[in-house]
């Protein structure tokens, strides 16, 4: 599937958010920790998401959809996560701490690298290892098993995923866990709530520092998965580069804070309950130094959204990349296709603003894709982006949301 777009259009409207692709990840890897109905609200209807209830589906789960909720109950009658579907999206990870506090044994395959980086699950096995749990790597599987053991674990890097599955496997764990320098994004703090919610003793939510109490069950629970503050800054990111106006609803503007303050100086923003109105008359003047990191500084995340907006800019930024060592090349290169002034080195990509033209690029992975069809639609003449099912990982329909704001693409078979 490729985009042809025609650049240039202004783009003005209203959308809203949709449920963010990692918080519905790491709610439905949780409930593997029990067998009662659990069900989630607002849950996307993206690509990831489909791949996941798979997963769970070949490993027994019952899930049923409708519209946007979903209903996931029953035990697992195999903790081997199938190849087929597990190396789908790097998300079956998910379900590693969940199954091992559950069912103390799970033979995964080890999702692997991807398009922005080696991705290697060292935290996630060392806290395992940590509680007790034996660990034992073949070719390109992961087995596990053991009885988690409350421990005292400090993380050597706030991982998202690894704080997600070494939760998961505290709560049910024997006696009490310390999980230290753990990751605080909103998507982990839902997570947190949710098992709450399912019975789980865990203080501390939303800090760096979490206490949990293990405890024998969790039953079923209902949880609304929190709107995708990465859908919500791409949105943006459109306003920002077609000289627009957008509001979105159904957001947290709360969770898009680092992002809304490099914009702020160059739009008008205003936030509003669940809604933020961005307005862009001027072109901007460059972004100054930005630098990626764990939340609630710069989401990496956003990161080739911003690298698009610095090319279109009519001045100089500096974005620095330090949580994957791959993601800041691929765009770089596709972007000079459409004149860009990126010079990368290392892990610092320095950007000249310019006006852009229409070009032949391809997507190497999903926000990098998302990031090209920005600059597209700020570049003057047609292109077109090839790799699109990268981008249908995370987005819903990314083009017919654009669409919906005045943007010209169309859908078209490779
Ligand atoms: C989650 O990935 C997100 N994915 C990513 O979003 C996001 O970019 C990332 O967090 C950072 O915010 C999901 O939630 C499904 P990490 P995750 O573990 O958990 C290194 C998207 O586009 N690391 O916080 O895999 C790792 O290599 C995706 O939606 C280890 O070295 O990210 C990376 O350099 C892309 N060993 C850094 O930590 C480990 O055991 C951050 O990774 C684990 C991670």
């Amino acid at each position: 599937m490729e985009y042809i777009i025609n650049g240039g259009k202004t783009l003005r409207g209203e959308l809203p958010v949709y449920g963010a692709k990692n918080c519905a990840l790491a709610l439905l890897g949780a409930t593997v920790l029990t067998d009662d109905e659990v069900i989630l609200f607002n849950c996307p209807n993206i690509v990831d998401v489909s791949n996941m209830i798979k997963l769970l589906q070949s490993m027994g789960k019952v899930i049923v959809r409708n519209g946007d909720t979903l209903s996931v109950k029953g035990e697992l009658g195999s903790v081997c996560a199938p190849s087929a579907y597990a190396t789908l999206l790097r998300g079956s990870a998910l379900v590693l701490g969940s199954s091992i506090a559950h069912y103390h044994r799970i033979a995964l395959p080890l999702p692997g690298g991807c398009a922005i980086g080696a991705r290697p699950m060292d935290i996630h096995l060392d806290g395992l290892q940590a509680m007790g749990i034996d660990v034992l790597y073949e070719s390109d599987m992961v087995s596990c098993a053991g009885i988690p053991v409350g421990t005292d674990y400090k993380l050597r890097f706030a991982s998202v995923g690894a704080t997600e599955n070494l939760l998961c496997a505290s709560v049910l764990a024997r006696g009490n866990s310390v999980l230290r320098n753990v990751a605080i994004e909103p998507e982990v703090v839902a997570l947190e709530q949710m098992l709450v919610r399912m019975g789980a003793r865990i203080s501390g939510i939303g800090t760096d520092t979490i206490s949990v109490e293990g405890v024998r069950k969790l039953h079923g629970a209902d949880f609304a998965i929190i709107p995708d503050r990465i859908v919500a800054a791409t949105y943006l990111s459109a306003a920002v580069a077609t000289r627009g106006e957008v509001t979105l609803t159904h957001c947290r503007p709360d969770h898009l804070r680092a992002f809304l303050d490099v914009l702020q100086p160059h739009c008008s923003v205003r936030c509003y309950g669940d809604a933020i109105r961005l307005s862009a008359p001027e072109i901007p003047c460059g972004y100054g130094e930005i630098v990626t990191a764990p939340y609630p500084l710069f989401p990496t995340d956003m990161q080739s959204l911003m690298l698009s907006l610095a090319a279109c800019s009519r001045g100089k930024t500096i974005i620095r990349e330090t949580l994957f060592e791959n993601r800041l090349a691929h765009n770089a290169a596709e972007l000079h296709k459409m004149g860009a002034d990126i010079v990368v080195s290392g892990n610092t990509a320095t950007v000249a603003g310019k006006s852009l033209h229409g070009a032949d690029v391809v997507a190497s992975d999903l926000r990098g894709g998302a990031g090209l069809v920005i600059a597209a639609l700020a570049s003057d003449g047609t292109s077109t982006v090839r790799g699109v099912e990268h981008i249908d990982r995370g987005y819903a329909d990314l083009a017919l949301d654009f669409n919906k704001l005045g943007a010209d693409i169309v859908c078209k078979e490779a």
